[in-house]
């Protein structure tokens, strides 16, 4: 059956409709699965309408293509670590960028050889192949630091950002030379030039910004889908690339100022490895004044306690802590204790890292507040329990003008009546910075891993606690 251009018209903007739908669904845990299948059934009605819409010539390679897609990514799928996420959206990236590059000049070719080109196309056709290759190499270096092929480690040295620059301003003119000429070598030249652009512009970026360049390789692909959108004359394609172009620009810039950080300061800072501070042990902690606490001290106080905030970190998400925090969570509250948790936006090491990890575990939406929500309520908190959080509860952000996370707005830790810190050593997070709150009077750390040190609370408070 093939569909008439008003019934493929028709369909598109159901899809359109259904993605916007699933953007909105995705903005809360509780309504992101619906969210995700909305997504799923507008881009299964876009490649249905796609399909039957009568421009296809053969079928035999499409099937053959979605048949292997499908089967690579849903075993991807299921198998990948939730910690694993961004390394795999990266490669899902690198995948939209080479397939703009790849459309783009294979349709240079066909239209070359009919004698179709014009000037609005080259232009289209310069902007796919230029975005596309940019976004390829660049989601490969992302990919490849964040799966530990290479170094996390930002390379930088001299004259880089003017290497960059020329390096930018060549591709442009070539891809102004290549409309205007059609010249194939043109071409050439500034595809090469754009894929080891995407390169050198990724290799400063430390690992742990990571995240924030891939929501932003994450809108580049989305503008290079539009290029193609124009290319293929896909209306379709053109709204979807610049939601997805919109949205990855948008969550770029919530991370940014949710790390009080500018974009500019992300792309060229060389900020954070993924290995930060030495590697000091628990002794060190007493040389510097800060009070180590035992398992029993922490339940003593939360047994007694009206309400327990638990700030959960990045160094929960390594520990895997979260099912073992859900018993401890139920064994507290069948105790009369109020549970809740406090979530900063940039926790962990992708957006929502805390929440998914929260909700894998069962914990129930009401109990997890996003930090404007919670702040108020730390003054009449009796126990903070920080799990492998550091840079999100660090009050140097608001008092030491010097630092550097000076300015971020953090979860307001220090003012509970008693905080415990569990963490693995004296090493600083993400930021690299010490953090202000271990030398408060009233906190203590609990050195060891989380999920062990969450594991023994439980069992302390299975068998009666003090
Ligand atoms: P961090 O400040 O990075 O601190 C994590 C802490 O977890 C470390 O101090 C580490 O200490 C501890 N840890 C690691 N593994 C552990 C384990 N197995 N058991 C117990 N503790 C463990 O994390 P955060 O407070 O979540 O802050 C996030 C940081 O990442 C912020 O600076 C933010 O700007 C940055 N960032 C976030 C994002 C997004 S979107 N979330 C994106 C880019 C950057 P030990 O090594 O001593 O155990």
């Amino acid at each position: 059956m093939e569909l008439s251009v008003d019934i493929q018209a028709l369909a598109y903007l159901i899809s359109a409709v259904l993605f916007i739908l699933a953007l909105k669904g995705l903005t809360h845990p509780a309504s992101a699965r619906r969210g995700n299948f909305l997504g799923m059934a507008g881009m299964a009605i876009a490649i249905a309408a796609t399909l039957m819409g009568g421009e296809v010539q053969s079928y035999g390679f499409i099937i053959a293509g979605v048949a292997a897609g499908a089967l690579i990514g849903g075993v991807l799928a299921m198998r990948v670590e939730m910690t694993a996420m961004p390394q795999l959206v990266a490669a899902l990236h690198s995948f939209v960028g080479m397939a703009a590059v790849l459309v783009a000049i294979g349709t240079y070719l066909n239209k070359a050889a009919a004698g179709q080109l014009n000037p609005v196309l080259m232009g289209e056709l310069s902007a796919g192949i230029i975005i596309g290759a940019i976004t390829f190499s660049g989601s490969v270096v992302a990919f490849a630091k964040l799966q530990g092929l290479v170094s996390g480690a930002p390379v930088i040295f001299k004259g880089q950002h003017a290497l960059n620059a020329l390096l930018a301003i060549l591709t442009i003119g070539l891809g102004i030379h290549f409309g205007m000429t059609e010249s194939m070598l043109s071409l050439f030249i500034m595809t090469a030039l754009a894929f080891i652009l995407g390169f050198t512009l990724i290799i400063p970026i430390g690992g742990a910004d990571m995240p924030v360049i891939i929501s932003m390789l994450n809108s580049y692909s989305g503008w290079a889908a539009a290029a193609t959108g124009f290319t293929l004359h896909n209306n379709l394609l053109i709204i979807v690339g610049a939601l997805v172009g919109f949205s990855g620009a948008i969550l770029s810039f919530i991370m940014c100022r949710a790390m009080n950080r500018s974009i500019f300061n992300v792309i060229f800072g060389g900020f954070g490895s993924d290995d930060a501070g030495g590697d000091s042990a628990a002794a060190q902690a007493v040389q510097k004044g800060v009070k180590s606490a035992s398992v029993e001290d922490a339940i003593y106080w939360m047994e007694d306690a009206n309400r327990v905030i638990i700030i959960p970190g990045y160094g929960m998400a390594v520990a895997q802590a979260q099912h073992a925090l859900k018993e401890m969570m139920e064994l507290l509250e069948a105790k009369g204790v109020e549970v809740k948790f406090g979530i900063h936006p940039v926790a962990g090491r992708m957006p929502g890292h805390m929440n998914v990890l929260l909700a894998e575990a069962d914990i129930p939406y009401e109990n997890v507040l996003e930090m404007d929500e919670i702040n108020p309520e730390f003054p009449t908190t009796d126990v903070c329990l920080v799990v492998g959080a550091n840079d999100v509860v660090n009050p140097a952000a608001k008092t030491d003008s010097s630092s550097p996370i000076y300015g971020m707005p953090i979860l307001d830790a220090e003012k509970a009546r008693q905080v415990y810190f569990l963490k693995r050593s004296m090493r600083p997070g993400y930021s690299g910075v010490d953090n202000l709150l271990f030398y408060q009077d009233n906190t203590s750390l609990i050195f060891g891993d989380a999920k062990d040190t969450i594991e023994g609370m439980v069992a302390a408070l299975k068998g009666g606690g003090h």
